[in-house]
């Protein structure tokens, strides 16, 4: 019956700190070896953002970012660390079909935003002076330089022909020249490397980025001479930001505990074997590992026996908001949760289903926060940092109102701290606009060097 299946479910989504902790030491040596050499599973991107920003980095920068829920263009007046950061922005829903169109579209319709938003907001550059972009595409990119970055391969869903193997910056450099628009891309950044440098400009105590969102991955700062499948001539003790792409984490499927929901999810994903634990972990996921469970019960005839499954047969319908809503329904007899119910599968639950399907969101979404300690653990023993902000951005981070404590107390058991300690000496903090302030901090901090020769 319905308690059996619970008890049953919520053993499989459990992961105690045992778990956890092989996961980390696993973890660490893939970090390792995807510094090591180019073609590991774990790719540790070289981003050539080249240390820390020291908060005197100003001007006005125009930023777009592509690769979290919408398209975002922003305008950033930067005035010095602990100064007002003034942004003025803009979010666009990508259509449907650029979504699943071709490069051209794709580029075209983000020039294209670029376009009105320069119009809207009057913004005017010339040939000899024009804007400066920093450009957030928050996907695996290979750069040989900073203004470069070539497509390895589309994660989160995306699948769009002709940007695979291709810069995605001169694609976009294209676009803006077609329609000459007065722009010039400074730098293409991930999402995470914005979010810790974003963090860093205020913060000096940041130590790494993370995005928990529709994707799952981080960032830290490296030192040139540990990233040994590189020769850049620097010293070896220059710091480069890494962008680890750790949601590729144990594709090889020998330290996750996945169950055998996670495993069709992956089947029947664009990419199947590519992110293992980004698919356990992020937000993308969190509301389609939910949905297979139910239809599994369903077709046993224990949950919502006899009723119409129809919509709960569609793919992806379930997103996280879904599942944090249920999850801290305080309504009246979950008089919230029957609704959503309804509304969203067309379902009469029961008081008993209501509860089986709390406590189900409960498992899942704990597994995901808790899974999500092991990347940044794995970095922290590496470098051995031992104390810091860990800068955090993304849906599930800033709309699960409970991901941060369940973090937290994971870690904790992942890096043995005493279980009567004052504080944690490793803490998320709210990340500021990565793709914003963190794009437009890096955009300043490479047109320094290169006004410097460097
Ligand atoms: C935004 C950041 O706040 O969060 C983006 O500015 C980032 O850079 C995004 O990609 C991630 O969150 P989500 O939930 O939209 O994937
Ligand atoms: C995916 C992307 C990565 C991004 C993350 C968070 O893992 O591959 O580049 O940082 O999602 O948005």
């Amino acid at each position: 019956d319905l308690r059996q299946e619970l008890e049953r479910l919520e053993k499989e989504f459990s992961v105690d700190a045992k778990k956890l902790k092989e996961i980390s030491k696993q973890f660490e040596q893939e970090l390792q070896d995807g510094l090591d050499k180019y073609g590991s599973n774990i790719s540790m991107n070289v981003t050539w953002v080249l240390g820390w920003p020291d908060g005197h980095e100003t001007g006005y920068f125009l930023t777009v970012d592509l690769g979290g829920t919408n398209l975002r263009v922003c305008w950033i007046h930067l005035t010095e660390r602990s100064g007002d950061i003034k942004v003025t922005q803009e979010e666009y829903k990508l259509p449907k079909e650029v979504k699943t169109g071709g490069a051209d579209q794709l580029f075209d319709f983000i020039a294209e935003q670029l376009k009105d938003f320069l119009e809207k907001h009057e913004l005017r550059g010339t040939k000899d002076e024009p804007l400066q972009l920093g450009f957030t595409f928050s996907y695996p990119a290979h750069q040989d330089y900073i203004d470069h970055g070539k497509l390895v391969t589309w994660t989160k869903g995306f699948e769009i022909d002709g940007v695979e193997g291709e810069d995605a910056a001169g694609l976009l450099r294209a676009a803006i020249e077609k329609k000459d628009l007065p722009i010039h891309l400074v730098a293409l950044i991930n999402d995470t490397t914005g979010a810790m440098i974003a963090s860093a400009y205020n913060d000096p105590d940041t130590i790494v980025g993370a995005i928990f969102g529709t994707g799952c991955n981080g960032a830290y700062m490296e030192n040139v001479g540990s990233i040994h499948k590189l020769e850049t001539g620097l010293p070896p003790e220059t710091p480069m930001a890494i962008n680890c792409e750790y949601g590729a984490f144990d594709n090889a499927h020998q330290a996750l505990p996945r169950t055998k929901y996670d495993i069709k999810i992956d089947e029947e994903s664009p990419k199947p074997g590519e992110q293992a634990f980004e698919k356990m972990s992020a937000g993308l996921y969190l509301g389609e590992i939910y949905r297979h469970v139910v239809l599994g019960l369903h077709e046993k005839g224990i949950l919502f026996a006899g009723q119409d499954a129809a919509k709960l047969h569609e793919p992806y319908s379930l997103d996280t908001g879904f599942l944090s809503a249920l999850e801290n329904d305080m309504s009246i007899g979950m008089s919230d949760t029957r609704r959503s119910f309804r509304e969203h599968l067309g379902f009469e639950a029961s008081p008993e289903e209501l509860i089986f399907s709390q406590r189900l969101a409960e498992a899942i979404a704990v597994r995901g926060a808790r899974l999500c300690t092991c990347g940044i653990a794995a970095i922290c023993r590496k470098k051995g940092i031992k104390s810091g902000h860990v800068a955090a951005d993304g849906s599930v981070a800033n709309k699960h109102p409970t991901f941060k404590k369940r973090w937290a107390a994971a870690m904790g058991e992942v890096l043995d701290w005493a279980e009567d300690r004052k504080e944690d000496p490793i803490t998320i903090t709210s990340a500021e606009d990565g793709s914003g302030v963190g794009a437009a901090v890096i955009a300043a901090m490479t047109l320094k060097r290169a006004k410097e020769g460097n």
